[in-house]
């Protein structure tokens, strides 16, 4: 890991647990809320491809609310747990390790930034609510160029606004499909398998592979 100037990080399931809205409301939701949960992930992430493919772009956002729709009527959730669902999904919890592991890196005087789908408000908002505003360099969102990841538009974001070299990135996402985006264009990519998964077959390797966010310190 020579030469890094920056680390970025993805935001929904690499530093903030997508399933924590759900977990939230499981006395309400029952046995079926991790289900749920993985449906509604699923769902959002396919309508993001979806709509980057068919060039009807709608946010971060609204692709959220159509997609738990879905999952609402999937599931036989009851409406009356909408508003709710959403209003956690605004303030998601970071998992456990990520507070202390920004803190340490921000310490070495590394460029620290999220570079996600969500929309400029919702990740001020994410940061804000879990008080890790302060830690962070830029916050990127994917509405400055109209296009979800992995279209490499995303990708240059960090590139044209630091003036670096792909190659002096590090990128960090729990999500295979944003490794391999993130790889393939050119970035240094580690894949945060914290559920022991299976990697994807999409031309890219991850440089590293770490369990916990908490390995990123020694990394570097
Ligand atoms: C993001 C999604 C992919 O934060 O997790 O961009």
């Amino acid at each position: 890991m020579k030469n890094i100037k920056a680390i970025i990080f993805d935001a929904y399931g690499t530093l903030f647990d997508v399933n924590s809205a759900a977990e939230k409301c499981k006395d309400k939701i029952g046995d079926k809320w991790e289900g749920f949960a993985n449906y509604w992930r699923t769902t959002q992430l396919e309508y993001t491809w979806l709509r980057s493919l068919m060039k009807r772009h709608e946010d971060f956002w609204q692709v959220t609310e159509d997609s738990l729709d879905k999952s609402m009527k999937a599931y036989e959730i009851d409406s009356s747990m909408r508003n709710e669902l959403l209003d956690l999904y605004k303030i998601l919890s970071p998992f456990k390790e990520v507070p202390e592991v920004l803190k340490s890196l921000k310490e070495k005087n590394y460029k620290l930034a999220i570079l996600s789908n969500g929309t400029p408000a919702l990740l001020n908002q994410l940061v804000k609510s879990n008080n890790l505003d302060n830690l962070f360099d830029d916050l990127f969102s994917i509405e400055e160029v109209g296009i979800y990841k992995p279209d490499s538009k995303v990708y240059d974001m960090p590139i044209k606004k630091y003036q670096i070299q792909k190659n002096e990135i590090v990128f960090l996402s729990a999500n295979t499909w944003d490794v391999s985006g993130g790889g393939n264009y050119g970035y240094n990519s580690i894949w945060l398998n914290r559920g022991n998964n299976i990697f994807d077959n999409l031309d890219y390797k991850p440089r590293h592979i770490i369990k916990d966010l908490s390995e990123l310190v020694d990394l570097f």
